[in-house]
């Protein structure tokens, strides 16, 4: 007789190497352990929360929701929290919210099977080395799979938990990505989405230590090898690490596509310095015009973070002369947050708020009228896209290669296809167009 099977409700908070994560989650306990999953947090017998801590607001927010968990869950469902919060937290977590049953760290993914069948169960070592680990197939996107390259960071920038979090950046051995790229392939994936803290510095550290002289651009040309691979994507890049070469195969190699992710987090010099990050507003601008110069309709997107500590009018204004030099077609701003066990959080000359948010304001404002002027000279342009959902009222919705978001027209046929578009009717967030055959 078998089994009926046990539901799985997840939430994943955070970046991408989260959603990747989960992926990983929900094939362990789907492969190995007999779950399904399920979208209605009632019915399920284990909820999982994978946490993200990159600013504190989430953070907060995670013990009102395991409290609301609590009062819809089935009668002896358990309760597991994962991810980067789980990581810093740890035991806390449990302390206090006594219903949680395991705490499992951001690299600790491939013991989830242990952790659900423990009372009570607290992993969060963030020297343990997933890099081999052969955790089985899922993937949420038919047609988009996310493959890691490299986990944890070595790069410890002075705002940033994630080195607390997810430890000592790690490579992944070139075969085991490749073969991963082949079985995503295999399936039905048409692009091929490369993940990591700091892509570009890939090849600095295997576990394998025979594994030598392969680097982020050998790697992409590799992957960009296989068979049936059509679109290459990746992220996070750091800008410190785009050397010519890396310009180089990015702007010739047909399969990656023409979007790159250059976090800037500040355009002054000097706060650059305090935050770590090893360039300078020079070296930003220079990489960033050059690969202007070098790749038609590149689309350059960016994250910047305003008022870190000790920044002054002038740094802000450094910012903003970046944002209008580079003319970002995508920004993430945040606000700083002091974040534990960083060293910025105990720099002594922290900003006001009313100030921060005064300074996001304007950079958000500066950014809508660039981005309303780079949307609206898209009209008439032609894109190819690649159809991943069918919306109401027969909007397909995809990315062009150049990662604008549109929307055409068209049938369930679409899908998983990559079409050219023309673009008729181009707004802030979506550029909408009509399809040509
Ligand atoms: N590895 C990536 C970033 C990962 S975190 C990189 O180097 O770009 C994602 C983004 O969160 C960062 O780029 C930064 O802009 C933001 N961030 C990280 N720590 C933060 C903090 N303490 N306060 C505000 N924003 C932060
Ligand atoms: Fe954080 Fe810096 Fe590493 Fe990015 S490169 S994850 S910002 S420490
Ligand atoms: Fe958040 Fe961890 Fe990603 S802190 S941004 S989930 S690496």
């Amino acid at each position: 007789m078998q089994n009926s099977k046990k539901k799985l409700y997840i939430e994943t908070l955070g970046c991408a190497m989260n959603v990747r994560d989960s992926e990983h989650i929900i094939a362990e306990l789907t492969k190995k352990e007999n779950f399904k999953i399920t979208d209605k947090a009632n019915e399920a017998d284990l909820i999982l929360i994978n946490t993200c801590s990159v600013r504190e607001k989430p953070v907060h927010k995670l013990f009102s929701e395991i409290g609301a968990f609590n009062k819809i869950k089935k009668e002896g469902a358990k309760i597991g929290i994962c991810g980067c919060t789980a990581s810093h937290l740890g035991e806390e977590i449990l302390k206090k919210a006594p219903s949680v049953s395991f705490v499992l760290g951001a690299r600790n993914v491939s013991k989830i099977t242990k952790a659900i069948k423990e009372e009570r169960f607290v992993d969060i070592d963030i020297n343990y080395d997933e890099s081999e680990y052969a955790f089985g197939e899922f993937r949420s996107s038919p047609y988009k799979a996310y493959v890691n390259i490299s986990i944890g960071c070595d790069k410890r920038c002075t705002y940033c938990i994630v080195p607390h979090t997810r430890g000592e950046e790690i490579s992944i051995p070139p075969n085991i990505i490749i073969n991963e790229v082949k079985r995503a392939v295999q399936s039905g994936a048409k692009e091929i989405f490369l993940l990591g803290q700091n892509v570009n510095n890939y090849g600095a550290r295997f576990s394998d230590k025979s594994i030598k002289n392969i680097d982020f651009s050998d790697l992409l040309e590799m992957v960009s090898e296989v068979e049936g691979v059509k679109r290459i994507r990746f992220t996070s890049p750091h800008p410190l690490h785009m050397d010519d070469k890396f310009l180089k195969v990015f702007a010739t190699n047909p399969k990656i596509c023409k979007s790159m992710h250059m976090p800037l987090q500040s355009g002054s010099s000097k706060i650059l310095k305090e935050m770590k990050r090893g360039y300078t507003k020079e070296w930003f601008l220079d990489r960033a015009l050059k690969l202007r110069e070098m790749v038609k309709d590149v689309h350059i997107s960016t994250d910047v973070i305003v008022a870190f500590p000790g920044e002054s009018d002038r740094d802000f204004e450094d910012t903003l002369d970046v944002v209008k030099k580079v003319r970002f077609e995508q920004m993430f701003s945040f606000k700083y947050s002091p974040r534990p066990l960083t060293k910025a959080a105990k720099f002594s000359n922290q900003i006001a708020s009313d100030i921060a948010s005064k300074r996001l304001k304007t950079l958000q404002d500066l950014h809508r009228e660039i981005i309303d002027d780079i949307s609206l000279q898209q009209e008439g342009k032609t894109f190819s896209v690649l159809f991943e959902e069918l919306k109401d009222r027969g909007w397909l919705s995809g990315r062009s290669d150049n990662n604008f978001m549109i929307q055409a027209k068209g049938s369930e046929e679409y899908l998983g296809k990559i079409v050219d578009v023309v673009i008729t009717n181009p707004k802030r967030m979506v550029l909408y167009g009509e399809i040509i055959e």
